[in-house]
């Protein structure tokens, strides 16, 4: 039976088929499955309750929000607006918390409803019942904490816009990332083989067929991407790309702190820069919240694993990449949208 969503969506479960097929490959989603319509964004059942409170929620003129289609440089994005607002002087001492409870992520607690998820890090029901006192349960931990942050908030999302309040961009910042289609493919790939939230266990090619059939949460990656770019030109969406950040750092923080507001000097996002570089985060290791595998940490790195642009040429058969290239070509038809290291050369 179908289930309307405060945004208007219908949520409407996955047949008996397709639901068992996830259920193999991904040893977290054991309690159903639903697509939305419209848009066919898709949802681990037990959080549609979330989805509605996401929607609900009444987000604050100061907040910022990142959002990102899963692997796409989110955490890399979240750590550096968190540094230029909390910390541009690179001294603060709340920067050594874990990255998603000083900047929450807002649906985090949907990828841990499973039964099958071992218990979170100490950090987070710490920093729960710190917050939260007189709560004897344990429930919506992270949109908890998101909801009692400090301002500014700095908040992270896989969720695309028409999962948020119509007036989200008169209210508030948004900071969009897009990465390459075919590194994000094999990013997800390596981080839902490592996280317990997903627990992957198929192939890579399979794993490119539910890529390109849309069937992974939080759903068609290029609608995502497509509801972002129609408001590119939208004072308060500023829409960046992985690989230009990764190129250009300085032009690309420059361009965010004029964004922002943040008005620092050029001295003080050279800074920011190298504090925000892959080597810097893989070194201070701001990940472990949430629990991972260890041995494909030590088989690929972990969630810092690589992070370079092109590092699909590496891995994905010719094969793979023609199956990626004509679903892009077909979904962004008549879009002005074009990604950097599509060439095999
Ligand atoms: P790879 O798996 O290609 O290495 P998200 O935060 O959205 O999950 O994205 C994770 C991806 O961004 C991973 O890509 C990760 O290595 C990369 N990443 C994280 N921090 C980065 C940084 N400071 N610079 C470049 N890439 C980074």
């Amino acid at each position: 039976m179908s289930v309307k969503l405060k945004s208007g969506h219908e949520a409407v479960p996955l047949e008996e088929e397709e639901l068992a097929q996830q259920e193999v490959l991904f040893r977290s989603y054991s309690e159903g499955m639903v697509r939305l319509d419209p848009g066919g964004w898709f949802l681990h059942t037990p959080s549609l309750k979330l989805a509605d409170n996401i929607y609900e929620h009444k987000y604050r003129p100061s907040d910022v929000i990142i959002m990102t289609y899963p692997k796409c440089g989110t955490t890399w994005t979240q750590e550096i607006v968190w540094t230029m607002w909390n910390n541009p002087d690179l001294d603060h001492p709340g920067a050594k918390e874990q990255i998603f409870l000083r900047s929450p992520f807002i649906e985090a607690d949907s990828y841990l409803l499973s039964r099958h998820h071992p218990p979170l890090g100490d950090a987070a029901i710490q920093a729960y019942r710190k917050a939260f006192p007189h709560r004897e349960d344990m429930k919506d931990i992270f949109f908890s904490l998101t909801e009692v942050a400090p301002d500014p908030r700095v908040i992270k999302t896989h969720l695309p816009l028409s999962l948020f309040p119509e007036n989200l961009l008169e209210t508030c910042k948004v900071v969009y990332m897009a990465r390459n289609p075919l590194d994000v493919c094999v990013s997800f790939f390596h981080h839902c083989r490592l996280f317990f939230c997903q627990d992957y266990t198929g192939t890579f090619d399979q794993f490119v067929d539910l890529f390109v059939k849309d069937n992974l949460i939080p759903g068609p990656y290029l609608l995502h991407l497509k509801e972002a770019w129609a408001k590119k030109d939208h004072k308060n969406l500023h829409f960046m790309f992985y690989e230009d950040l990764k190129e250009d750092p300085l032009t690309e923080l420059k361009n965010l702190d004029a964004f922002l507001g943040t008005e620092l000097s050029e001295d003080k996002i050279r800074k920011i820069v190298d504090y925000t570089s892959f080597s810097a985060m893989k070194t201070r290791a701001i990940e472990g919240l949430l629990p991972v595998r260890e041995e494909v940490a030590k088989e690929t790195g972990g969630f810092f694993r690589k992070g370079e642009s092109g590092d699909w040429k590496v891995v994905t058969t010719p094969e793979q990449e023609r199956k990626i290239l004509a679903w892009m070509e077909s979904g962004l038809k008549g879009e002005d949208l074009k990604f950097k290291y599509m060439s095999r050369k």
